[in-house]
């Protein structure tokens, strides 16, 4: 099964763009609860209530938000007038224009875990659902990890032939200058009635409505046919024809998309240097796997030298659509990365940025919402020195991880706790952490691993004894929240 992994680090040009929208960094484990006590292995409480957004949740095990993430929620940076996120969240949405589309920009991150994976078909064991990878508020509830979630609760409504969903999303993973534990995504789709396309006819009816989309002269790759008996089935419930003619709507319309965003990319570009000669704009489809749609598709761009995934889509499964209660219909679905999409419009090169409060970020942007024609490349302040500092530690063995209580052993140590621990301590004056040493003492058979953190703020210049300061708080933590020996 392939997910939208996230690509591995990449060289520079491309390293602030390689942002996933995938459930990524997957590992099938879980993490293992302390028995002996309230509180789970990552250190958080485990029962009660807590308040989030001004509501109560009752919590237990699985429980592992931290402060640092629910304030997050508030943010809405995908609504806030003149930030990149809702700028690029607004360019996309010029694309697909109402009535048709319906735009949903305002549903809450907290969602159930039928809403985020059942729904959609995800099987009980993928590793996306995992502890380590998804943030929950209890054992049925947690903080989406995609805009999917919604997907079936709008196929119920009913209410659009399309529509377009923007929202946060959260996920645990790595900390470098493009993955954040919360970042945004733009899901959309559009679907087709038999009920009421002419003759009952939807290949036709999208054929028409293909021919009413703008062409486009923008270089394609799409070698592959549309399906393929083992990897992108055709689904049973539609014919050849309808399976093609929707593909076709799907990928034309999100060619536009492209053209659109690498328009507004070249306009900026030439407005900050007239000589600016740019290559020739390329794309590639590339075959996929979701559990909510067949034939599934990603979108690739060529850019600065590598090819960048910027999107997954296909043609909806049938049986979300007969969940939702809307057997007669059927169509197609995508979603979109907006991090990533911003950061190679603006040339944004740290995905911290977004949350910056500072004016010498969020004042480059003043007005654009209002001009969308007037989009400026970001010009990035002083780059304030690095700051690097190692920790290396033991896991327990695996043997003596019998006893109960705390401590990681090398079974159950997952790297996205040291980076959540990190996070909680460092916040955004962390840039980076990267394992930089790892070994097994060949007699005790114990793991010993060592980090690297890059202590950097992107507002000023960080004293040595505030970086030593936060490494400090760093390595008590990792003792006392995942039971390590420090070296
Ligand atoms: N939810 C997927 C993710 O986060 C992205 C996606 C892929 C959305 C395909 C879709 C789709 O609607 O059809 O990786």
């Amino acid at each position: 099964m392939r997910h939208l992994a996230r690509k591995q680090r990449v060289s520079t040009g491309t390293e602030a763009l390689a942002l996933f929208i995938g459930l990524s960094n997957v590992s099938s484990r879980k993490l293992g609860a302390c028995t002996q006590c309230r509180y789970n292995s990552t250190g958080t409480k485990a029962s009660g209530t807590v308040n989030i957004d001004g509501k109560p949740y009752p919590i237990d095990q699985w429980h592992n938000l931290s402060p640092n993430i629910t304030s997050a929620i508030s943010r809405k940076l995908h609504v806030q007038a003149d930030h990149p996120i809702s700028i690029t969240r607004a360019i996309i949405e010029s694309r697909f224009p109402g009535p048709t589309f319906k735009y949903h920009n305002n549903f809450f991150p907290i969602v159930s875990t039928q809403q985020n994976f059942d729904s959609l078909g995800f099987p009980a064991d993928h590793p996306g659902r995992s502890k380590t990878d998804t943030y929950y508020v209890n054992q049925e509830t947690v903080l989406r990890t995609h805009t999917s979630a919604h997907q079936a609760d709008v196929f119920r409504a009913n209410e659009s032939e399309g529509w377009l969903i923007s929202a946060d999303v959260y996920r645990r993973d790595a900390i470098d200058r493009s993955h954040y534990p919360v970042f945004h995504q733009m899901e959309g789709a559009r679907v087709w009635d038999r009920t009421r396309v002419a003759n009952g006819d939807i290949a036709t009816a999208v054929l028409k409505d293909i021919e009413a989309l703008p062409k486009h002269s923008m270089k394609v790759e799409d070698p592959n046919p549309p399906t393929h008996p083992e990897r992108n089935p055709l689904q049973k419930e539609h014919s050849l024809a309808e399976a093609e003619a929707i593909a076709a709507h799907l990928k034309h319309s999100l060619e536009l998309v492209v053209v659109e965003i690498f328009s507004r990319a070249k306009a900026a570009a030439i407005s900050a240097n007239p000589d600016y000669v740019d290559e020739p704009l390329k794309v590639r489809w590339i075959e996929a796997y979701f559990p909510f749609t067949s034939p599934s598709w990603e979108l690739e761009i060529f850019w600065q030298g590598d090819w960048l995934e910027v999107l997954g889509c296909g043609v909806v499964k049938q049986d979300i659509m007969e969940k939702a209660g809307q057997p007669r219909q059927l169509g197609w679905a995508f979603g979109v990365g907006l991090e990533r999409i911003a950061m190679l419009l603006f040339e944004i090169p740290d995905i911290r940025l977004f949350w910056s409060k500072d004016d010498r970020f969020v004042g480059q942007f003043k007005g654009l919402s209002a001009n969308l024609d007037n989009l400026r490349r970001f010009v990035p302040f002083s780059k304030f020195p690095a700051c690097y500092k190692d920790v290396a530690f033991w896991l327990r063995s695996s043997s003596s991880s019998a006893g109960g209580g705390l401590g990681a052993n090398s079974q159950d140590f997952h790297e996205n706790d040291v980076m959540e621990i990190v996070r909680d301590i460092g916040g955004d004056v962390v840039e980076d952490v990267t394992k930089v040493d790892e070994f097994t003492h060949p007699k005790t058979g114990r793991k010993s691993l060592c980090y690297r953190i890059n202590y950097r703020s992107l507002e000023r210049t960080l004293t040595n004894e505030e970086a030593n300061g936060y490494h400090d708080q760093v390595r008590k933590a990792l003792v006392e929240k995942l039971g390590v020996e420090l070296r």
